[in-house]
């Protein structure tokens, strides 16, 4: 059995609503929503150290807020982690982290992929600050150890990642970094903690986009840093800085969205793998990237690393960037939209998204095929959603 297969998978549902119960109010099943901007000092004493704390979320909003911090807790507990902060987005919460972790004179290894804001910070932000970069191929644990130079204080990692749906060793990684004094940061927004807990092999930061499968619902963003008490006070040090801190309200429905995060993350990657194998027998697709085929370069890895295999998937049309426009708009209920992991399948088509914002050879370099479709599960019934699939490849 993969190590992280314990009892813990079974129970995330419980466990995060008896992490949750054990913040709860007495009186009140739901949590409530903390709206107010700041709290009351009861003397001068009192004043000092509500201002002074750290991660006090009752003093002012920028600093903590209540309704924020108990969706933190839950996240760190499902991740595994002591503490967290919650941010205005997962962009928020990855560019607070990497400025309070690193400064001029330092070194990051970074993935050749991530999610493009990601590659945005280390390649042309950090930079103008004095922090070197090295980026690497994510498949291969040695390029990782040959980009590694004395200054070296963060690796990051995502896992899977988008488009191509590659994987990161993540035991493997986080065993190199441990070895060298370097810091590992792993963008967790694909898999969600159903599915993987990077902390579990030796990750010291966890990040989520919980914009996507926390929330859940599309309507709502907001994004969280899950670390060692010390890391997270560190953090949070920047966050005053930045300011990039969460709407309580966008809290509060995140709150209500990881009650059922289980059920719908179990529900996509249901989905995903019956898309995936259709798909794959399919004469109008060429290849498919989904780690839960046994085709996947990286299956083993996959089942080593992973409870559940994901709501992402993408397969390569052989007509090429026609027929991925033409295979989108014949799509009935499944939307064309860009953000995924919540209730509803999106599709997209990579080339289209992200050529209006990298240069053809970016969109090349990372293997963006003309015709190539990303799509990702939401909760409808799978043989509704293989059924709209079947007759828009039908229509190309
Ligand atoms: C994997 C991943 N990480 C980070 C982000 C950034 O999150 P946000 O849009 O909440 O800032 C995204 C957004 O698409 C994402 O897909």
């Amino acid at each position: 059995m993969p190590k992280h297969q314990t009892q813990r998978n079974i129970s995330a549902t419980t466990m995060l609503l008896n992490a949750d119960r054990n913040l709860s109010d007495e009186i009140s099943v739901s949590p409530p929503l903390h709206q107010s901007l700041q709290g009351i000092a009861r003397d001068a004493d009192h004043f000092r150290d509500l201002a002074s704390a750290p991660l006090n979320d009752q003093f002012y909003s920028r600093y903590g807020n209540q309704t924020s911090s108990r969706l933190a807790k839950v996240i760190a507990d499902m991740e595994g982690g002591e503490a967290g902060i919650m941010f205005s987005s997962g962009m928020g919460a990855t560019s607070t982290t990497l400025l309070a972790l690193t400064k001029g004179g330092d070194h990051i290894v970074a993935q050749k992929n991530h999610y493009m804001g990601t590659t945005e910070m280390v390649t042309n932000v950090l930079p103008k600050y004095g922090v070197e970069f090295t980026t690497v191929d994510q498949t291969s644990v040695a390029t990782f150890e040959q980009a590694i130079r004395p200054n070296t204080k963060l690796i990051l990692l995502e896992t899977p990642v988008n488009p191509l749906l590659h994987l990161t060793d993540l035991g493997a990684i986080s065993d190199l970094a441990k070895s060298k004094g370097i810091k590992t940061f792993c963008d967790n927004t694909f898999a969600t903690p159903i599915n993987q807990r990077p902390m579990e092999f030796g990750v010291d930061i966890v990040m989520h986009s919980a914009t996507k499968y926390i929330g859940g619902h599309h309507d709502l963003l907001a994004g969280n840093i899950t670390s060692s008490q010390e890391i997270i006070e560190k953090i949070w040090d920047m966050s005053l800085n930045t300011g990039a801190i969460c709407a309580p309200f966008n809290s509060w429905l995140a709150l209500r969205g990881i009650r059922t995060l289980e059920l719908r993350v179990r529900q996509q990657n249901a989905s995903a793998q019956a898309i995936a194998e259709f798909v794959d027998a399919h004469p109008a697709v060429g290849r498919v990237y989904f780690p839960g085929l046994k085709t996947h370069p990286q299956h083993e890895l996959a089942n080593k690393q992973m409870s559940g295999f994901g709501g992402l998937l993408t397969f390569d049309l052989k007509g090429g960037y026609d027929a991925g426009i033409a295979f989108i708009k014949n799509l009935e209920f499944v939307q064309n939209a860009a953000s995924l992991g919540g209730v509803f399948t999106v599709a997209v088509q990579p080339a289209v998204m992200f050529g209006g914002r990298l240069s053809a050879d970016v969109v090349e370099e990372q293997g963006i095929s003309p015709g190539l479709i990303r799509f990702a599960t939401g909760i409808e019934n799978t043989e509704d959603l293989i059924a709209d699939i079947d007759q828009a490849l039908a229509r190309i």
